[in-house]
């Protein structure tokens, strides 16, 4: 999705804003631009499509001065991808703005302005913004109030900066819907959408709250409230590790981050179990007494957070006994529902900050859920600070779009949920034992099995020619198929569908042929057989199957059957195990065909409008 950076220093921003667009790279965009304001009043502004090394190579001595200045990397939601589309975008050659998310009312909003006199250059929403702002500067005193009062105007959502090119000492920010950071210096001060981009100036950060506006000099941060009142909003000292953003040797983030489950799913456990269970305390401050009250768990999400809630519901009732229901986001906000009595809203996301996410927890404050915990990798998000409680999932930044390591922490945290609702709803000591044990056994699981990569690498070539694949799990290995479909499509470009295999013969057999692989995830559990006899129904219709498979589950490689045996682990840690195969899949098959691995067409990584 679009980032922002902004600057107001003593010396040349232009590097600085650069540096943070490139750091925002990952998140997906299209066109980058930067518009540079110096003490003098020379103004400059340089816009391109493509990459920020295009717009950095056009900068030069000429237009790279600027004391003040903003950015932005635009991932178009409104009109194409132009240069002209591009922001920063100008009103009257004055007030130049950046802006995240969507202005909704962008339509009347032109058409007032229209008659105001304002001519209309761009097929944007964000180009109102500036105009509005533009339009309001007489009347309203300030540039600051006349933000304020722009924003009163505004439906939808929107982090967004203001430069006024007849004031080189101040910048406005304004933030509802789209997150936005302000990084303190020393003289000098930064904004950006992802305080990732800030790394290399600041470890001080302040979070504007929904509704926030604030002045930001070189000197000073005044902040202002939803009502226009001064607030205080505290500096947060962040421990991101600089180097978070490097790929680590590794040919791509994503590969990276595939090896880094050792690690980060061993900090996601550590000071959390002990022999014996979970560390008291470990969902927060009175937490415990909250979810001793949990009879049903509602939870939400989109995409792969979504896939880890569905595996999620599996554990969550035939181990804890609480009843689970798992709806993507965007439904769920979008429908009548019923809340179930001493329910638990559970919101799942990497980012914290996934606009139908934030929506669906916003409106089931309104109808009564009992608590909201969320379980998310980002600290400092939205996700976090309006949820009762939240769960860490540690997995460290996470760059490429396609989700892998921030998948496999979640699913950890829902064994250790499962713990701790099952306590308080009869699980078995027997299946509270083999929980734990799994857990402790996790990390050297997942290293043994990413051993496999080089023969993976190799089944990889057979998808090269494909354009359509089948993925098949059955019962908690359901949604890891899902999850596998989904990693495919989105880096290799190959259309997969995931199938319970229990549903194949109710319609996607007609599907199977020789050009169709079939990909299957079969652990050694209580609906093996079942598989294999769905398994028996692929092979003898021709399709080409191939199978993880645990060892004892005798599968053998054949014509028609290539079998990769995965390390034997216990059963509830086996969604986790076997989902670090179909990673590995998807990653090479993407490899082979060449695509942009890190930022596969079209996707964005945090996806913060609906
Ligand atoms: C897939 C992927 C997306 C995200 C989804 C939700 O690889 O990354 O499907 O899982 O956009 O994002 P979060 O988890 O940040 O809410």
């Amino acid at each position: 999705m679009c980032g922002i950076v902004g600057a107001i220093a003593e010396r040349n921003v232009v590097e600085i804003l650069l540096e943070g667009l490139r750091r925002l790279e990952y998140r997906g965009y299209d066109s980058a631009g930067v518009a540079l304001l110096s003490n003098n009043g020379d103004y400059s502004q340089v816009r391109r499509t493509g990459k920020v090394n295009e717009l950095a190579n056009a900068i030069d001595a000429k237009n790279g001065m600027g004391n003040v200045g903003i950015a932005h990397t635009r991932w178009a939601t409104h009109g194409g991808v132009t240069e002209n589309n591009a922001h920063p975008h100008v009103s009257k050659d004055r007030i130049s703005v950046v802006h995240n998310g969507i202005i909704e009312n962008y339509q009347a909003l032109r058409e007032e302005l229209k008659a105001q006199g304002y001519s209309i250059d761009t097929d944007t929403d964000t180009e109102t913004i500036a105009h509005t702002v533009h339009s309001l500067l007489a009347t309203s005193g300030s540039l600051l109030a006349a933000v304020q009062n722009a924003v009163k105007k505004f439906h939808g959502a929107y982090g967004t900066v203001v430069m006024d090119r007849e004031d080189p000492s101040r910048l406005i920010v304004a933030r509802s819907g789209s997150p936005l950071v302000i990084g303190l210096g020393i003289g000098e001060n930064f904004i950006a959408s992802d305080q990732m981009a800030l790394l290399p100036v600041t470890r001080r950060f302040i979070y504007l709250e929904e509704g926030d506006v604030a002045e930001i000099t070189r000197r000073e941060v005044k902040i202002y409230d939803a009502y226009g009142q001064p607030v205080e909003r505290g500096v947060v000292e962040s421990n991101i590790n600089h180097d978070a953003g490097d790929k680590g040797g590794y040919r791509h983030y994503m590969l990276k981050e595939i090896y880094e489950q050792p690690t980060v799913v061993r900090n996601g456990l550590q000071g959390r179990i002990n022999d014996s269970g979970l560390v008291s305390g470990i969902f927060g401050e009175g937490a415990d007494e909250l979810l001793a009250k949990v009879k049903h768990v509602q939870i939400i999400a989109c995409g792969t957070s979504y896939h880890a809630g569905m595996t999620a519901r599996y554990w969550l009732e035939q181990y804890a006994n609480v009843s689970c229901n798992v709806e993507i986001a965007s439904e769920f906000r979008y429908r009548k529902s019923v809340v179930h009595p001493n329910s638990l809203l559970l919101t799942i996301s990497q980012s914290g900050e996934t606009a139908d996410t934030l929506a669906a927890l916003r409106l089931a404050k309104e109808l009564g859920y009992m608590a909201s915990l969320t379980v998310c990798n980002v600290e400092s998000s939205s996700l976090v600070r309006e949820s009762d409680m939240a769960f860490m999932t540690k997995a460290g930044a996470e760059i490429g779009v396609a989700s892998t390591k921030a998948f496999t922490t979640q699913l950890t945290a829902f064994l250790l949920l499962t713990i701790a609702l099952g306590e308080k709803n009869g699980m078995s000591a027997a299946d509270k034992e083999m929980i734990l044990s799994g857990l402790h056994s996790l990390p050297s699981k997942i290293e043994e099995t990413l051993t496999l990569a080089k023969s993976i690498e190799v089944l990889a070539e057979e998808f090269s020619d494909k354009n359509h694949s089948l993925f098949l799990g059955r019962g908690e290995q359901y949604p890891i198929a899902m999850e596998g479909a989904l990693k495919l499509k989105e880096i290799s470009y190959i259309h997969a569908e995931a199938y319970a295999s229990g549903e194949l013969k109710h319609g996607p057999l007609a599907l199977i042929d020789e050009k169709m692989p079939v990909i299957v995830v079969a652990p050694n559990n209580e609906l093996l057989e079942k598989l294999k006899s769905n398994v028996e129904e692929v092979r003898a219709r021709g399709g080409i199957m191939y199978v993880f498979a645990d060892k004892n589950a005798n599968f053998k490689s054949d014509e028609t059957m290539r079998v990769i045996n995965v390390p034997n682990c216990n059963e509830a840690i086996a969604p986790i195990v076997y989902t670090l195969p179909l990673q590995l899949l998807s990653y090479y098959v993407a490899l082979i065909k060449g695509t942009d691995v890190d930022q596969p067409r079209n996707l964005a990584k945090s996806v913060t409008v609906e």
